[in-house]
């Protein structure tokens, strides 16, 4: 048989097939119609519709908000902003004398109780967990941040990083956040009324090679809070993972901010003014992780679109390659000028 026979076989089974060109008329306008309501779902989150009110956690009521890792960064800008809104705020951090002064800054500035309390999350074990969990009995806890994080040094491959790195990411990132909220949830369930934020990252959205153990502390994070979500909705309590991609910071070392990396205050409002909504990360496939940072949520919201994590893992698989190389140039510049 010759292609022309082919050809004419094959526009004659179209025209005798009116049912088949209708079904993929259908099937495509489905698609774009789908594409059509995500992509507005995901804009009318992002930039117009308000988050859960905080008060519905007892913000103005007397609730306190406690705030992991709360004395730099994202975390102390949770504490502010959380005592802006009228918690009283529970601070937890290594160094006393930073807590002291962030509890005094805050206490003046929006007249609310304080109370600190110093951890070193690398090291806690049960009896400083225990000592910790006690702190909070008899507080009315409305709110939880489970913020704390470490990363690696530099992007290093794994068989090359060193061992108490990748110990201090695992018991910080995922230990710090078990058992922090092991120690507040119970009140919470008692008093049908709770929001507990986890803190997640990019880097366990897509898979980051050099940065395998951070990245797979986050990607932890995503997943336990979706099977606490589902656990503690009838109690009212609302469990939400934040992707985060950066933010100027001490961790992320980017001290300048742009488009797509917030300092930590416009970051942290977008977070409490979009509670309960997923803005970017609305149809990831990963429920009650929320995107809520504008630039972030269309970052995530085009991985979505585009599907194909191996090219994220492999372009951020250049990317910290580069990263290493800098920062090793960097420190052989300064150990040569010492
Ligand atoms: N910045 C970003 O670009 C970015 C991006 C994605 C996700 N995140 C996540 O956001 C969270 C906060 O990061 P950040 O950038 O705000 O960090 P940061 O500026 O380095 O602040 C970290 C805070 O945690 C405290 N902390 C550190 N180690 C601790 C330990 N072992 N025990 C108790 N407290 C400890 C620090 O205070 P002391 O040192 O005084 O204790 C400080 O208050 C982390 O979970 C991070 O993974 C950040």
């Amino acid at each position: 048989m010759d292609a022309s026979s082919l050809k004419h076989i094959a526009f004659s089974f179209t025209l005798d097939q009116p049912y088949l060109s209708t079904f993929l008329l259908a099937l495509g306008s489905i698609s774009v119609a789908r594409v059509i309501y995500q992509t507005l779902t995901v804009l009318l989150q992002t930039f117009v519709l308000p988050g859960t009110n905080l008060k519905r956690f007892g913000a103005k009521k007397g609730a306190w908000a406690v705030v992991t890792g709360s004395t730099d960064g994202i975390g102390k800008e949770f504490s502010f902003q959380l005592a802006k809104a009228g918690f009283n705020v529970f601070l937890v951090a290594r160094n006393k004398d930073l807590l002291a002064s962030t509890a005094a800054e805050i206490e003046q500035k929006y007249k609310v109780s304080t109370a600190t309390h110093a951890i070193d999350f690398s090291k806690a074990n049960v009896a400083a967990y225990d000592a910790l969990g006690a702190t909070f009995t008899g507080l009315d806890v409305g709110v939880l941040v489970n913020n704390v994080g470490k990363s690696h040094a530099i992007p290093a491959y794994f068989i090359d990083t060193p061992n108490d790195e990748i110990t201090d990411i695992v018991t910080i990132n995922v230990n710090a956040t078990l058992r922090v909220t092991y120690a507040v949830l119970p009140g919470m369930v008692q008093r049908k009324r709770g929001l507990i934020l986890n803190v997640g990252s990019f880097a366990g959205a897509i898979p980051s090679p050099m940065l395998a153990t951070y990245s797979g502390t986050k990607a932890f994070l995503a997943t336990f809070t979706s099977a606490l979500a589902e656990e503690v909705r009838k109690d009212n309590i609302t469990v939400e993972h934040l992707n985060t991609y950066f933010v100027v910071s001490k961790l992320s070392k980017i001290r300048k901010s742009s488009a797509l990396i917030p300092q930590p205050g416009p970051y942290v409002r977008s977070v409490l003014s979009k509670i309960g909504l997923a803005c970017g990360a609305g149809f990831s496939g990963r429920p009650d992780t929320s995107t809520p940072f504008w630039s972030h949520a269309l970052l995530d919201y085009a991985m979505t679109l585009i599907g194909a994590p191996s090219l994220f893992i492999s372009y951020t698989h250049g990317l910290h390659k580069d990263i290493r190389r800098r920062a090793l140039k960097k420190a052989a510049r300064e150990a040569k000028a010492e």
